[in-house]
């Protein structure tokens, strides 16, 4: 037997319906912040995420799904929205008689990571952006919207862990500083963080190893360098938390794993996860459309990993597995007349009913027992006696009463 691929997922009938009301969710706030939806490509150009991510991130180095097409092109498939999108902002000229657009995203994404719980190679993000504008205002709205949204899901044990990177200057004197520390550490620190020292510095602030994190605790924190102009922009954002009431926690060493970010950075946290606890994160990305070949455009957004929400969701009870939906069950009683037990369900469609049939020609007790399963709310049950009438029988499942009407009157009965 064929298996699916490893770190892919089928998503199953039953479980298709938690993503559809999470979905439903994710329409409604969006729409409520003044944001509307975005499609791209599956695949990319590799140069879109390589420019952007950064060819020392681990997405960009590890990570990405690249080949050599048969025009000998250079394909990646995307392992994250926001690059592919400023690709098309741009392309499309979508901010030229805008001055803030506001887009959101739902789509899969892939990532050569080692599967484990949380950890897809093929999982989904739903995303929100927020381009054109410098002001903290942006972040803030940002956060809001992914907080409400994390909110009318009904999640509440979760932590907003918040950070700012500064602009260029203060990274730069920063970086210098981190890199002065570690270096004085070098022998103590791992493999994989002696080589991020090199190549990104900042990254070794994430590692998970015991003895890089003994360093990295008296490590510099970036707050403290970060200039005026850098600061000033944080407190704003901070107070805009404050006044609208979302609790955060000051993280100095979050940095993100895509080299893009400025200024506001921040991840959701959640317990209910395993060590995977992330389930969103985002911040600004100011130099990212000039880096992609556009004009300067200040921008900031986040994305959140579907299948995370839903194994959130799933422990903290809010969430359980459906089952198929039945208005009418309907049985038909002999071979000779399933032309007219069509017709009928067709008019019971027809009227918005969610309408089941026997397609397997069973006995009346089985197809009685298949719609026991389904828990049908009724079942009409045409049989050579009824149409010999031109009636059917209706029997309320849950009452267990029955009533012969006329086929004529069945679209005034109320089957809800
Ligand atoms: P990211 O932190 O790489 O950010 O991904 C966002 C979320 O996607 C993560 O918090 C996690 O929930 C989910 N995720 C990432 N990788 C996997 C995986 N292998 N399996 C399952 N879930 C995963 C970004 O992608 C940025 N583009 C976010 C952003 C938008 N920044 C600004 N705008």
């Amino acid at each position: 037997m064929i298996q699916s691929v490893r770190g892919t997922k089928d998503l199953l009938p039953g479980e298709i319906e938690k993503w559809q009301q999470l979905e439903n969710v994710i329409r409604d706030v969006t729409k409520r912040y003044g944001y509307r939806e975005i499609r791209t490509p599956i695949f990319e150009k590799t140069e879109v995420f390589s420019r952007s991510i950064g060819e020392n991130t681990d997405i960009v180095n590890k990570e990405m799904y690249t080949f050599t097409d048969k025009g000998d092109e250079s394909i990646t498939l995307r392992p994250e929205k926001t690059a592919a999108l400023v690709r098309s902002v741009i392309q499309n000229n979508l901010t030229h008689d805008i001055s803030s657009l506001r887009l959101w995203y739902f789509g899969p994404f892939f990532r050569y990571e080692r599967p484990q719980k949380g950890r897809l190679r093929q999982f989904h993000q739903f995303g929100a952006e927020c381009i054109g504008s410098p002001n903290a205002e942006a972040d803030a709205e940002i956060i809001l919207l992914a907080n409400q949204l994390i909110n009318n899901l009904g999640i509440k044990d979760y932590t907003l862990q918040l950070n700012s990177l500064g602009n260029e200057k203060s990274r730069a004197d920063y970086r210098q500083e981190l890199v002065n520390y570690l270096s004085s550490h070098k022998d103590e620190l791992s493999h994989e963080s002696q080589t991020r020292l090199e190549t990104n510095p900042l990254r070794v602030l994430d590692s998970k190893e015991e003895k890089d994190k003994l360093i990295i605790t008296d490590a510099p924190v970036i707050i403290d360098f970060l200039d005026d102009e850098s600061k000033k922009h944080f407190d704003k954002v901070r107070n805009l938390l404050n006044i609208t009431g979302v609790k955060y926690h000051l993280e100095p060493r979050l940095v993100r794993g895509l080299d893009y970010y400025c200024h506001t950075v921040f991840e959701f946290r959640s317990s209910a996860l395993g060590a995977q606890d992330a389930f969103g994160g985002g911040g600004r990305y100011d130099g990212l459309f000039e880096q992609l070949g556009g004009k300067p455009t200040p921008a900031v957004g986040f994305a959140m990993g579907i299948e995370r929400l839903i194994l959130i969701l799933e422990a903290l009870g809010i969430m359980q597995e459906a089952t198929g939906d039945c208005d009418i069950y309907l049985i038909c009683t002999s071979d000779s007349i399933y032309d007219n037990a069509l017709t009928i369900a067709e008019q019971l469609r027809a009227s918005g009913y969610k309408v089941y049939s026997d397609l397997q020609r069973r006995s009346f007790k089985a197809q009685m027992r298949e719609a026991d399963k389904l828990s049908a709310k009724y079942c009409v049950i045409i049989g050579e006696d009824e149409i010999s009438k031109n009636s059917v029988k209706i029997k309320n499942m849950s009452t267990g009463e029955q009533a012969d009407i006329k086929q004529d009157l069945l679209q005034t009965i109320s089957f809800r």
